[in-house]
């Protein structure tokens, strides 16, 4: 277990597409005293996404990447990650697939939420497809993230239970919140493992 007293917080980017709820709550984490590490930048790939208001309320700089050119994209999101010595990006909530190089290329750990109990519901639409399914558990799993879509190592994940009367918007909001119980949990599990 690494001992972080007098040692410097481990700087993390974020990437975001969207409302930003696991930013927010990942920054507020970092905020608490015990807390190892810094959000010390935010990536989103839309201009317009809603979380990038987080960004701009804790001033933390952010950048927005333009996927149309995904190479270029890459490029620069991997140069700011570098200048900015970041060790840990974190994916919430990112709509782009990372490449191959880009994984490769980044030195540090590249970890995501994804909302379902991976394996299983790899990809989009997870809740409807849980429900349609009749499964009777549903859930989050932080994971490293590989090649391979929604398939590297686990780190933490949690279940919930699909009650009778959920729908595709119960069933995201319940597990929304407990992907900001783990979020927070599995970072801080990746960070004891330098
Ligand atoms: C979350 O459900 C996350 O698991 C998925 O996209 C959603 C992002 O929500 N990958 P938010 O933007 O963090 O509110």
């Amino acid at each position: 277990m690494v001992r972080l007293i007098g040692r410097r917080k481990v700087n993390i980017a974020v990437f975001i597409s969207g409302t930003g709820s696991n930013l927010f709550n990942l920054i507020k984490y970092s905020k608490l005293k015990n807390s190892k590490y810094v959000v010390k930048y935010v990536f989103s790939d839309k201009k317009n996404a809603g979380g990038l208001k987080f960004a701009k309320k804790f001033k933390i700089p952010y950048e927005i990447l333009n996927y149309k050119n995904k190479k270029n994209a890459e490029k620069k999101s991997l140069k700011y990650l570098k200048f900015n010595n970041i060790k840990i990006v974190c994916l919430a909530g990112f709509m782009k697939i990372l490449s191959a190089t880009f994984i490769k290329s980044f030195k540090g750990k590249i970890i995501n939420i994804h909302p379902s109990l991976l394996p299983k519901y790899k990809g989009l639409n997870t809740h409807q497809r849980a429900l349609d399914n009749n499964e009777k558990f549903s859930g989050c799993t932080v994971h490293y993230v590989n090649t391979k879509l929604d398939s590297g190592k686990k780190i933490l994940q949690k279940k919930v239970k699909i009650n009778k009367n959920d729908n595709a918007k119960i069933l995201s909001k319940k597990i929304l919140r407990q992907e900001h119980k783990i979020y927070p949990l599995a970072l801080n599990k990746v960070i004891s493992s330098f």
